[in-house]
């Protein structure tokens, strides 16, 4: 079926030869340069598309209709107009992440990673390949710092894999989602107040809270968090008691 549209096509292109041939010019070399797909909000959600990476691939699994007025091979955006993180088909967001959809770029890398663990498992894990430079910028541990370097905080991702990233990063501000805590928790001090920084780290119910899950955790998975996750450990290794003396 495939291979009769193509024949189609190039039929209908030998009939209009003198303008077709510009447009399959320009084409081919539209599809030699990588594709800068930017992100509105944040510049470390910027993705770079390469179709020389993917060239195997038919043209119309991902350019999957054609518009009337367009053509067939027009920006995703052009019918995807939804914005935000909805799953609504005609969001730009379901267009690049739905899970089961072999049109969408995560669906396929999904289906790659189960299908050929040996060789995708590793490369098309978490936000990978796609966004790396968010991806790079997580990777190592970062310092939260406090007043008193004594109760500076050493975070990791990658001691907090299995959680949603939206449940620390709740809310988006100017500049994007993933923005420091102390982008809109300014005020200092011991403040219970909802825009405190020592509120956002240390409230003991908020679902948002570093001190609450870990409180939770502790008492749900006693013989595993109990004693680790014990008065200001592990956040403060000991230096608040130290302080305290
Ligand atoms: C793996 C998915 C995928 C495959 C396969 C693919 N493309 Fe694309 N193509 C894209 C994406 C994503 C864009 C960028 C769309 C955007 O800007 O929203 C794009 C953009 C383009 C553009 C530029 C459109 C514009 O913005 O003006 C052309 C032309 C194009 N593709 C042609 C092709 C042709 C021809 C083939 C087959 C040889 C092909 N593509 C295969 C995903 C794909
Ligand atoms: C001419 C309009 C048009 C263009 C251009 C277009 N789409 Fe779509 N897309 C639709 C419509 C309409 C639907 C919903 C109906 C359907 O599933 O076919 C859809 C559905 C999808 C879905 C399924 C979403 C879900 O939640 O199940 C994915 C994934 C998708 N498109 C990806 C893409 C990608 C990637 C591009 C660009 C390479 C693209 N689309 C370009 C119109 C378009
Ligand atoms: C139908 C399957 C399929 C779809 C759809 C698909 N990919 Fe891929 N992608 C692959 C495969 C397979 C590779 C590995 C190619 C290789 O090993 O050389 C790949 C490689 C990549 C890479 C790593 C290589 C590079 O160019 O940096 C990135 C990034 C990437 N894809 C992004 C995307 C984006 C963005 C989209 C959607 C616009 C998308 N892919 C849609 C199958 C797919
Ligand atoms: C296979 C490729 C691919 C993978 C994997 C992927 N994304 Fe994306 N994502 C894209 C593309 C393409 C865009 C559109 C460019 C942009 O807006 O940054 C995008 C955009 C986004 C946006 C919207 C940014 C905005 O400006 O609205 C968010 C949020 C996002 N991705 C989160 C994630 C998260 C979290 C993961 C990992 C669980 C993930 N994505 C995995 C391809 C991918
Ligand atoms: C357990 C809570 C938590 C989870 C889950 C989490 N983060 Fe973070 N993230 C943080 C904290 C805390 C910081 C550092 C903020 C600061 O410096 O105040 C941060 C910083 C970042 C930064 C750097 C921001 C900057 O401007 O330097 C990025 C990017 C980021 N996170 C992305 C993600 C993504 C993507 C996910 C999901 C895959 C995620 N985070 C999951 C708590 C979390
Ligand atoms: C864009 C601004 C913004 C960013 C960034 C932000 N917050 Fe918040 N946060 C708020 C606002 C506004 C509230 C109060 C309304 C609400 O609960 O949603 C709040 C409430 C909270 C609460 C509940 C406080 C209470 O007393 O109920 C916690 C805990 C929290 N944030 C933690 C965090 C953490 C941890 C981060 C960083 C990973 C973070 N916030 C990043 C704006 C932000
Ligand atoms: C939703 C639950 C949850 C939230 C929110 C959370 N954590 Fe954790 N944290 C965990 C779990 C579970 C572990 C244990 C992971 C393991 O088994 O190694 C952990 C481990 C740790 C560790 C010890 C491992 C290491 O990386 O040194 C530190 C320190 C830590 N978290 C700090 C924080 C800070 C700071 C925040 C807030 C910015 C935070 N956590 C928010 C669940 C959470
Ligand atoms: C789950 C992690 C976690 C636990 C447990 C924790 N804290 Fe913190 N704490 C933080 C983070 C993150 C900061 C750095 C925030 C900042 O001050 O910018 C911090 C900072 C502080 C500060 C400095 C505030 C400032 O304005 O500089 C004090 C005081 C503090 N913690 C007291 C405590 C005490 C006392 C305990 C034990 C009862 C405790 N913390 C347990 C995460 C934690």
């Amino acid at each position: 079926m495939k291979y009769f549209y193509l024949l189609l096509m190039m039929v209908a292109l030998l009939f209009t030869a003198e303008v077709r041939a510009d447009v399959i010019r320009e084409m081919a070399e539209t599809i030699k340069t990588p594709i800068p797909l930017k992100s509105g909000k944040n510049h470390l959600l910027n993705v770079t598309f390469n179709h020389t990476s993917h060239r195997g691939i038919s043209c119309f699994t991902c350019h999957h209709m054609p518009s009337e007025k367009d053509g067939r091979y027009i920006s995703c955006s052009q019918c995807h107009t939804n914005v935000g993180r909805s799953k609504d088909a005609n969001s730009l967001f379901a267009a690049f992440h739905a899970k089961d959809s072999k049109h969408s770029c995560y669906g396929c890398h999904l289906k790659k990673a189960g299908e050929m663990p040996a060789v995708y498992g590793t490369t098309f894990v978490n936000c990978r390949p796609c966004h790396s430079r968010m991806t790079n910028a997580i990777q190592g541990p970062m310092t939260i710092k406090a007043l008193s370097p004594l109760l500076d905080v050493t975070f990791n991702h990658s001691s907090h894999k299995g959680i949603n990233c939206f449940t620390c990063h709740h809310k988006i501000s100017d500049k994007g989602r993933y923005v420091s805590c102390e982008e809109c928790h300014v005020s200092m001090g011991r403040s219970s107040e909802k825009a405190s920084t020592f509120n956002a780290f240390h409230n003991k119910t908020s679902s948002h809270a570093c001190y609450a899950c870990h409180l939770k955790k502790a008492q749900e998975q006693p013989e595993r968090f109990g004693q680790r996750f014990v008065n200001c450990r592990p956040c403060h290794q000991g230096n608040v008691a130290k302080t305290k003396n």
